[in-house]
């Protein structure tokens, strides 16, 4: 393949200036996270009985795959599943009650209910941060019932062993694996721009890209690794079920049968893709042609201004070099 206009290292130059969240940010947010949760440890020492159990900081921060465009912190809230409203509504009301509680130096519009989770916004610097409540029953590996951000339904999940999947798979493959998910986010976020209809959940890429990683895939060159992304979908229009054998067997994933199935490496019974239909996998298989079609001419053109037009069909009209 032809590298002379734009290189593996172009991209990667590209990626870390304008992709990813810059180091000094991601640490300033996981601090900002962690003043929350000490906050909440703190009110916990003094009130043994408090029924919110334990702040985590979960999402993109937590797995180090956030992009630059951030907008807010995840942190995921345990909280007693025995005493909590089960209705969403009310246990969102619920759970900003008892945030209030132990931020006491917040005003209470600070802390408000959304939709699917808690807003707590600080005044000035910092990002908002996102509480979603798990429901949570004293299993020693902290399972949970996490309030879906999607449909606000309940799934039986595990945040921490989400954590350590990823981090095995980043360890695996140092800085690469992290990156090409960066990347990939970044091009998801560009199609959501050009079409409404898309959808593509951030933690459906990072499984389809540890799936690859698991098969032998090396990341180590970007636009090669990004092929393998986008042929992968091209040839398994995603009909192919996805499961990993890391905390279950493989041989439990049965009964699934939504048209894509991507299911969760904590718990054989959910399939975190299940909400997507046929038409939004067609979509996606759509999208992931175009892209990989536009890889392939980007790296056979003969020009650099040519090569950077059809990266741009896979990135968007910022992308430059
Ligand atoms: N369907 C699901 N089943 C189980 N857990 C889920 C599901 N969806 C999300 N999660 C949990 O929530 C976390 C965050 O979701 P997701 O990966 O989509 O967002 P993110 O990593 O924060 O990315 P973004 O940059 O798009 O915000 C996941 O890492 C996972 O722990
Ligand atoms: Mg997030």
């Amino acid at each position: 393949m032809s590298r002379i206009h734009v290189s593996h290292t172009d991209i990667a130059n590209w990626a870390v200036n304008k992709v990813n969240l810059p180091k000094d940010k991601a640490a300033e947010y996981r601090e900002q996270a962690k003043r929350l949760r000490e906050k909440v440890q703190a009110y916990i020492s003094e009130h043994p009985d408090f029924t919110l159990r334990k702040m985590l900081l979960s999402g993109s921060l937590a797995k180090g795959t956030a992009l630059r465009s951030l907008n807010d912190i995840d942190i995921a809230c345990y909280i007693s599943g025995a005493d909590a409203p089960q209705d969403i509504p009310k246990l969102l009301d619920y759970l900003a009650e008892r945030l209030r509680k132990a931020f006491p130096n917040f005003s209470p519009e600070q802390v408000k209910p959304q939709t699917y989770s808690v807003t707590v916004s600080f005044k000035g610097s910092g990002l908002d941060v996102d509480i979603v409540p798990v429901l949570y029953y004293e299993d020693p590996d902290w399972y949970g019932k996490l309030v879906s951000q999607q449909d606000g339904s309940f799934l039986e999940t595990c945040i921490p062993r989400h954590l350590e999947f990823i981090r095995k798979r980043k360890s695996r493959n140092e800085v690469h694996f992290a990156q090409v998910i960066r990347l990939l986010k970044y091009w998801v976020r560009n199609q959501k721009i050009e079409n409404e209809s898309f959808k593509f959940k951030s933690f459906m890429v990072e499984l389809i890209l540890s799936k690859l990683s698991d098969d032998g895939l090396d990341f180590s060159d970007y636009p090669e690794a990004m092929q393998h992304f986008y042929t992968y979908i091209a040839k398994s229009n995603l009909k192919e079920m996805i499961v990993f054998g890391d905390y279950y067997s493989v041989l439990n994933a049965t009964g699934h049968n939504e048209p894509v199935k991507i299911i969760d490496p904590v718990n054989s019974n959910n399939n975190a893709s299940k909400l997507y239909t046929i038409q939004q996998a067609q979509i996606i298989t759509d999208a992931a042609l175009e892209a990989g079609d536009a890889i392939d001419a980007a790296l056979s053109a003969t020009t650099k201004e040519k090569t950077i037009y059809y990266w741009r069909k896979v990135f968007g009209s910022s992308f430059n070099i």
